[in-house]
Parts: C-alpha cells; structure tokens; sequence
C-alpha cells in the first residue's frame, strides 16, 4: 500500500495541509489517516448537497488524504466502482429518505472497502433515516457499517424561515467531533428502527403521495417559477444537480425530474425563484415560511455547490 512522507509533497497537499481542511482536523482532535512511519489509510468520501451542510460535514469527516467525491459527478462520468480502505458518505434526508439520486446511485455502485460509514445530515426531525439507509445499502450489496446522522440547519422552505434557523445552536462541532471519533475508532452501529416510527414514516408517505422506493422524485417545471427578478446570472443552471435550468431568449427556464433539493431556489442570488402558488399539493398547501430569506451554510462558497452539482 502507497506510504505518504512530508518529503515530495505536491504543492496542492502542503496548502491543503495548511489549510482550512487541516485547522478544522486539529480542531476536532482529528485523528489523521496518514503517518510516515505507518500504513497510510486511503479514505473516500461520497457527498451529495444542495446548500453546503453535507459537503462542510464530508469535508470535516476528510484530511489531506481523503478523496472527496460529488455524487452527482460521480453519476455524470458513469463512475459506480470505487475502491478504499474505508468509504464514507454523507448525504442530507428527504422525508427520512435518501435523495432520489443517491438511491440510485447507490443502487448501481460498487463499493469495496474494510469500513463502510454514513452521516446523514438533517434539520430537524430524524427517526428512521438511518434504518432507510441501511436497507437501501444493504439491498443493493453495499451495507455499510455504521450510520449516524447530524443535525444542522433545516433547509426545507416550505417550514422553516432561513433567517431563524441559522440563529439554532444545532451543537455541530460536538457532534462532528463525536462521529469523528467513532469513525477512527471504526465503530461498528446501525441505530434500530422502531415499529412505531416505522408506522409514522409510512403514514408520513401515504399522506404525501410519496413512493417509499423512489423518495422525492418531482417535475421542476411543477413547482418552481422564475420571478422578473431574475438577471440571467446563470447561477441556476450550475448548482442544480440535474442540469434543469436554462437561459434561454426569453428568461430562464426549469424542466426536468428532480430530487427537490432546493439547490436552485436556495442559491439563486437575487431570491428571483419562487415556489409555484400550489395550494393541493401536500407540500406547499401554504406556499413557504419566508420567501425573503435563502441559506447556504457559512463555510461553503457558492463556487463549491456548482463543482459540486454541475452537468
Ligand atoms: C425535500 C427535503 C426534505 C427534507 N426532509 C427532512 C426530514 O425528513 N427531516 C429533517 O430533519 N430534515 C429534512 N430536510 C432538511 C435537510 O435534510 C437538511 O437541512 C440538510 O442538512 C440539508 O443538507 P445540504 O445543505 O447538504 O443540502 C429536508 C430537506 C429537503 C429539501
Ligand atoms: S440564479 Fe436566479 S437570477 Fe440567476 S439566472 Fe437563475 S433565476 Fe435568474
Ligand atoms: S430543479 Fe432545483 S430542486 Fe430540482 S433538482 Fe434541480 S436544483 Fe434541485
């Protein structure tokens, strides 16, 4: 297996090593992956996110040697078959669910490593996130060994105003710091799923006209409008991770299935996208909390979530 001395490192990995990646590490206790003298562990983290909390957890969860993988990249070049020491991913729930991109990407993928583990990412409300996780993964030959998740800003629109949300002390650095742990210490623990939760997740999709094996899987053209707002900057057609939006000689304009990740009405800069007015639909019966206020987590740059989610 590869050893990585300090000797002949990339200028890329000395300024990743000084950098935000490492000081976050050493501010949790992190562990590192790589040692001179030992084994270096070659860790891979998948990720799928639309407002940056997902990619801020990976990155946190990575040191200068891990691999930090889009899953919507990954899809886009075909790329199922991945090989580590351990694989991670980290992933926001939808209705307790995996995106529908997710889902299928894990449904196609390959993964070998010693050590599988996911941190699902929510803002409120998780009871039987990770038992979905496990047998969508399990399902699909790639059970992973320990799943947790973390609360963060919820960024679901319809019930929650942005501007209050991001004022919630969600105890993040203590969870970060408490998952990191478990993961060097290669923890092995899938949280049970009661039956009484189960029972509320299946009301919770009936009532909402969901499919439990395929999540949220919705038209944008159905649910999203763009308002005279709108000057054209593009930023849309970059952060969606289904490549939905385009400019077009008469204004922008959204087709296409979606994951309903909210990349596009979360990130667009002049708050010019708007829910449709869809007063049946089980989502947005009152339209949403506050349409005047947008979030993308602190530590992670607009220019990420296109890297992120661009086709
Ligand atoms: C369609 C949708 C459904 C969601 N469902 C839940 C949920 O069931 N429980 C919960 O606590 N948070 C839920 N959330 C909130 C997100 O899981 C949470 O804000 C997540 O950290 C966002 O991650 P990201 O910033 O990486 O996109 C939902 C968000 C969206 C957009
Ligand atoms: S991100 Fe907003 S302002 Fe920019 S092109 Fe799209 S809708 Fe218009
Ligand atoms: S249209 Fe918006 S909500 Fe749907 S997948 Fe694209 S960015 Fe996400």
């Amino acid at each position: 297996m590869e050893k990585n001395c300090d000797k002949g490192i990339s200028r890329r990995s000395a300024l990743k090593r000084m950098g935000l990646l490492m000081a976050g590490a050493v501010a949790l206790g992190m562990p590192s992956l790589a040692s001179c003298s030992g084994e270096k562990k070659k860790r891979i983290i998948l990720y799928f996110t639309a407002t940056g909390n997902s990619l801020y957890v990976a990155r946190q969860l990575a040191d200068e040697a891990t691999e930090l993988l889009s899953i919507p990249q990954l899809v886009k070049q075909g790329r199922y078959e991945l090989e580590a020491d351990e694989i991670g991913i980290v992933y926001p729930i939808y209705g307790q669910m995996p995106p529908n991109m997710v889902r299928r990407f894990i449904q196609k993928a390959r993964l070998k490593a010693a050590y599988k583990f996911a941190v699902l990412t929510y803002g409120n409300m998780q009871f039987v996130a990770a038992g979905i996780w496990d047998e969508v993964s399990r399902k699909s030959g790639n059970a992973f060994d320990y799943i947790t998740s973390i609360l963060m800003v919820d960024n679901w629109l319809p019930n929650f105003d942005m501007n209050e949300q991001i004022k919630i002390d969600k105890h993040i650095p203590e969870s970060l710091e408490r998952i990191t742990a478990d993961i060097a210490a290669r923890k092995h623990e899938i949280p049970p799923t009661e039956e009484r939760a189960r029972q509320l997740f299946d009301r919770f999709i009936r009532d909402r006209g969901l499919d439990p094996e395929v999540g949220y899987l919705m038209h944008s053209e159905d649910y999203f409008v763009v308002t005279d707002a709108c000057i054209g900057c593009a930023v849309c057609t970059e952060v969606c991770p289904r490549g939905n939006y385009e400019l077009t000689s008469t204004g922008v304009k959204t087709k296409g299935d979606c994951d309903f990740c909210f990349a596009c009405i979360q990130n667009c800069p002049q708050k010019a996208i708007k829910f449709a007015e869809l007063p049946d639909s089980p989502f947005l019966a009152h339209g949403e909390k506050n349409p005047d206020a947008r979030f993308r987590n602190e530590h992670v740059s607009l220019w990420s979530i296109k890297e992120a989610n661009r086709q």
